[in-house]
């Protein structure tokens, strides 16, 4: 079963990178960053602290009634809250088996998944056939950020707080003791900062070519 791991900092293109795939490809898709945006709602929902790690684990039972696709999941205090929730080691071995399941079987008998997040090509699927590891400059991401909230017509924070709120994210994902976000050794480095999502895509789409043969 074709796994295909890919990893990297909020707003580098990699969701859309990883959906597009999938999609082209007739693969499953997870976007494991919705756990733990999942989560961090329901412990706010909850009126608990995403920093406190029983708290974090008392949402796990909740997360199967949740919509991953849903709009509450993507603004920034979920985003913020998930970032908190994702340091705790235990949070994360509770998660570890769903999404290794997932890969290996795919929900709908699809011939492979793609699977996004921070740790896929480290932690999750550490034999992923493809690991893809998609980085920008955090100003490039914080304008996407911008640009996609602006587009949303939400009401906005200032290019300067979504930048250092990114800023934050990444110091947080990057540094903690568990699981960080880092390439793995065998991923395949694709730089976004200058390329639009179709120039990505057709790179990402000839690599996967390459290495399954197709
Ligand atoms: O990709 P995202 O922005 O939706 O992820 C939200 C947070 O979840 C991110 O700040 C870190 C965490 N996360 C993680 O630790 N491991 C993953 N595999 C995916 C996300």
């Amino acid at each position: 079963m074709p796994v295909i791991a890919i990893d990297g900092p909020a707003a580098s293109g990699k969701g859309t990178l990883a959906r597009k795939l999938a999609s082209h490809l007739d693969y499953a898709h997870l976007d494991t960053g919705a756990l733990y945006r999942a989560v961090g709602l329901a412990v706010l929902h909850a009126g608990g602290d995403p920093a406190c790690e029983s708290d974090a684990l008392a949402a796990v039972p909740k997360l199967a009634q949740m919509d991953l696709d849903s709009e509450d999941l993507r603004n920034e205090s979920t985003g913020k809250a998930a970032s908190e929730v994702a340091a705790h080691n235990g949070l994360r071995q509770a998660l570890l088996e769903f999404q290794r399941n997932f890969a290996a079987m795919p929900p709908q008998g699809q011939a492979g998944a793609v699977l996004d997040g921070r740790d896929i090509g480290t932690v999750i699927c550490p034999d992923a056939d493809i690991k893809i590891f998609v980085i920008a400059d955090v100003e490039t991401r914080a304008q996407r950020r911008f640009d996609e909230l602006s587009a949303k017509g939400e009401s906005l924070p200032d290019y300067a707080t979504i930048l250092s709120q990114l800023k934050e994210r990444d110091h947080r994902d990057q540094n903690r003791s568990t699981a960080p976000l880092k390439q793995a050794d065998d991923a395949y480095l694709l730089d976004t900062t200058n390329s639009d999502i179709e120039a990505v895509f057709e790179s990402a789409l000839t690599l996967v070519k390459k290495k399954l043969g197709l």
